[in-house]
Formats: structure tokens, sequence, C-alpha cells
């Protein structure tokens, strides 16, 4: 059995530093690393739905913002097939069937979905389709019997609630039937949940506290300059603290070693960096414009390369069609041996007709 990769992203907006070193990252450099039969990017635009079921528009629009995104950060078509989650008709069905194997009680305890509900105020109200995505994810994953899931430290209950899924299901209907699939996490906590510039757990659009991946170098500029540091370093004399300051997260996210040569000679580690800080007589913007310059060197290129795309909007189109129906054939194969497994493929079945034959003829 080969090693496959299946992840994706909700398109509600343009993808950004967050999505970036939570998964999108990791994805290049696997696709690269050539130690994956298939990877399979998905636009998880169904999913996207379940909690935008009143704005289509808004998930119509950014599915070419995030094609774009991936493309700019070097998610290669010929190696990798990106493709769009409703076009995939299959997994619908994969999702109406796994549906029995999971408890009202099991969804309610998935704390994602307890901590989206909260931030949507879905608390009265929550869509059956919202309530149930984790089952939908599951298929999306076992669909095209991904081994490896690279995903934000959020997505884990997700991948738990597959796997469950998937030892339930091979359990009743047949062992071997899906692959339980393993979440690949970033290997640096500051990767793994990236706060926003403000400060705050996460990067969301609606707080506006992100950097994207296509915001303009002045965009980037400001962000960074405007970002939350400690509160009690008022002045430059002051000694600082690192944990919980932005920036310093975002060195331990971003910097290597080799940006001090480059764009930092006075010191040769984050660590001497921070030791100066913390004794005090360092100031926030030197070492905000030293995070600019890392950010500005990481994105650079995929803004370039994103501005190339955008001149050819139909090739990236074309590209989702592709990879859509490329993705739907493989999703249609584990469809099929899922119903042959349940016992639901009655006319594949050249067995059934004899044995009912037998059975009424005594
Ligand atoms: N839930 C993911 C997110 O919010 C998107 C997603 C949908 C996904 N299906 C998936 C991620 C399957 C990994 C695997 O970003």
């Amino acid at each position: 059995m080969g090693k496959i990769i299946l992840t994706g992203d909700r398109p509600t907006g343009r993808l950004h530093l967050g999505h970036f070193v939570g998964s999108l990252r990791r994805r290049v450099e696997l696709q690269n690393s050539g130690l994956f039969d298939k990877i399979f990017i998905m636009i998880a635009d169904a999913q996207a739905l379940t909690d935008n079921a009143d704005n289509p528009e808004k998930i119509r629009q950014n599915i070419i913002e995030v094609a774009l995104d991936y493309l700019a950060c070097g998610i290669d078509p010929s190696k990798s097939t990106i493709f769009i989650q409703s076009q995939v008709a299959e997994l619908c069905e994969l999702a109406f069937y796994y549906m029995n194997l999971v408890t009202v009680s099991r969804l309610q305890r998935n704390p994602t979905v307890k901590t989206e509900i909260q931030m949507r105020n879905f608390e009265t109200s929550i869509p059956v389709g919202f309530f149930t995505y984790p089952i939908s994810q599951a298929s999306d994953i076992t669909a095209f019997r991904a081994t490896t899931v690279p995903a934000g430290e959020d997505q884990q209950p997700m991948i738990e609630q597959a796997r469950e899924i998937v030892r339930r299901f091979n359990g009743i209907y047949g062992e071997n039937t899906l692959i339980e699939p393993e979440i690949l996490l970033p290997d640096n906590a500051a990767c793994m949940r990236l706060p926003g510039t403000d400060g705050k757990a996460k990067m969301s659009k609606s707080l506006g506290n992100c950097i994207y991946l296509s915001d303009s170098s002045e965009e980037v500029r400001k962000r960074v300059m405007s970002m939350y540091t400690d509160p009690d370093h008022i002045r430059v004399e002051d000694p600082g603290k690192v944990e919980g300051n932005t920036v310093f997260t975002y060195l331990d996210a971003f910097c290597r070693p080799e940006h001090f040569a480059k764009y930092w000679p006075d010191y040769c580690s984050l660590d001497e960096l921070k030791a100066h800080y913390m004794r005090g007589g360092l100031g926030d913007v030197k070492v905000k414009k030293f995070l600019y310059a890392i950010l500005e060197e990481l994105l650079t290129p995929i803004r370039e390369r994103r501005k190339e795309w955008e001149k050819d909007i139909p090739a990236v189109f074309d590209i989702l069609k592709k990879g859509s129906d490329a993705a739907r054939e493989v999703a249609a194969g584990t469809l099929a041996d899922v119903r042959r497994a349940m016992r639901i493929d009655y006319f594949d079945d050249a067995e059934l007709i004899a044995e009912q034959s037998r059975k009424f003829q005594g």
C-alpha cells in the first residue's frame, strides 16, 4: 500500500500565514520529497457551505483565491491533484453511510465542533450539516485512501473521528476496506498555532489580525509594525518578555539561523536575540524590522508566482476541472469497495440472483 496525502482548506477567504505554517508549507515539502505516491489537495467548498449556507457567493468567489494561493506556494499540479470537494459527489454517498457509525453524543464531544459552535453563536440552532461535518471530513480522507493528513492542531479531533469511523466500518463490514489516516502536525509549537498579529489565539479574517500570503509588501510592513508585543516593554532599556510576545512567536515560526548573517549580523541566533530583549536595551522596532525582512524573503516569490497565475485564470480553472475529474475517479473506486463490503452491490454480485433463486425454490 502506498503513502497518500489528502488535505484541504475551506474557501472562505484568501490563505494567510497561519495556513502556511500550519500545513501549506509542509504539503509543498512533502510533494517535492517524492515520498508520497499520490497527493490530493481539496478546496472544501461543501464544508464551507455548512456554516455559510446563506452566502454561497462568498464561497464561489474564494475558490480561485485559494487555488491561486496553492499554486503561488508551490503546489504543482503535475505532482498534486487539486480539486473541488462539491464536484466529487461520491463523497456525499460515503458520508451517508458513515453517519450510521457515529452517535450524536460523539459529535457533541468533538472539541473543534464545540468551539466552532461557540464562535458562530450556533448554540441554539446548529445546522445539521455543520454538526455532521466531521463525518463528511472522514469521507474526504477515506475516499482517497489517505494515509497522511498534514494539518494544524485544530484538525486533530477531525482525524481522530475519521480513525474511529474507519475502525468501526472495517470491524463491521470487513477489515482492510478503509485505511486509517494519520495526522501530520507542524513540528514546531509556534507553527502549530500561529497567533494573529494582535496576539489573539488564531488568525481570523473577522478579527482583522491576518497576514495574507497575497498581501502587498506595504500591507505586510504595516501589520508587522503594529504587531502586539510585550505591553510592559515601554522604554528600550526595560527588560522585555518573549513569551506571549507575538513578534517572537513569529520569529520562532519563521526565523532560521542564516537570517542573522543576512539581515542582522549583530546576533548569531534567536536565543541570543531573545536574551538581549529579556535583559533590556533592545527596542521592538528593530526586532519588527528583522521579522519584516524575513517575511518579505518568504512572501516575495509567493506574491510573484501568484501574479503570474493571475494572468491566466482560465488555466487555473482548467487545473481544478482536471483535478476534480481525476479525484472523482479515485473516489468512485473506493465507493465501489465500500458498497461491496456493505453488501449493497446488488447488480454487480453475480451470486446474488443464484442464491435468492435457490432460497425461493426451496
Ligand atoms: N476542516 C478543514 C479546515 O477547516 C478543511 C478540510 C475539509 C480538511 N476536509 C478535510 C482538512 C480533509 C484535511 C482533510 O481547514
